[in-house]
């Protein structure tokens, strides 16, 4: 069975984002043809990036690092959980990312946006960060609205159309995170 990681990308005090990830992770749940895992970023208290050497060379002296890199190496696809800020992915989701390398590479990820336009300004940036650390990202995704599917811009109550575009998300997730899986495991 592939791994698939649901992260978890806002860090703050009352952040809708825990409501939304485990939304996504009770859908993930039920699908029952994956194993599906809640990462929390914040669980990891990753500081600004502050390792001396590139993370292409895996190099990793702090025991945050080391954490971080194992979790994530444990893992065959992502989705990203992102909410939008000034246009972008959060701050703590792009700096949990710079953190590593070779733990992504040739993996699979699929996205859950939201925010004012459903966070799709934050997913396609959060796209070409993907390219560069070698995930390949499947066009089916989520844009939730601060309008429509949180009550009073607050309370996530998701329309009940977003479900089917979740497990469509899920459906190429798996098929692309098992063909990147063969690939590995063929260079290895
Ligand atoms: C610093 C900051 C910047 C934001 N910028 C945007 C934005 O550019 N576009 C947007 O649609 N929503 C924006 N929002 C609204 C967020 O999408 C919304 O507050 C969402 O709940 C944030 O996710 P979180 O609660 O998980 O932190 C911003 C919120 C914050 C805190």
């Amino acid at each position: 069975m592939l791994k698939i990681a649901i992260i978890l990308g806002s860090t703050r005090p009352g952040r809708k984002g825990e409501a939304v990830a485990k939304w996504v992770y009770e859908i993930a749940q039920r699908r029952g043809d994956a194993d599906y895992e809640l990462v929390d970023i914040k669980d990891f208290n990753l500081p600004l990036l502050d390792e001396p050497m590139s993370p292409m060379m895996g190099q990793y002296t702090h025991q945050h690092t080391k954490d971080w890199s194992a979790k994530i190496a444990s893992f065959d696809a992502y989705v990203f959980v992102t909410p939008e800020y000034n246009h972008a992915i959060p701050a703590a989701l792009k700096n949990a990312i710079d953190f590593l390398y070779h733990e992504w590479v040739n993996k699979a990820a699929g996205f859950v946006g939201y925010g004012g336009a459903g966070g799709a300004r934050a997913v396609e940036q959060l796209r070409l960060v993907m390219a560069e650390v070698q995930i390949a990202t499947v066009r089916n995704q989520v844009l939730l609205s601060m309008f429509t599917d949180f009550e009073n811009f607050s309370v996530f109550k998701p329309a009940s159309h977003h479900e089917k575009s979740v497990n469509a998300m899920f459906d190429q997730v798996i098929a692309w995170g098992g063909a990147l899986k063969t690939l590995r495991e063929k260079r290895a």
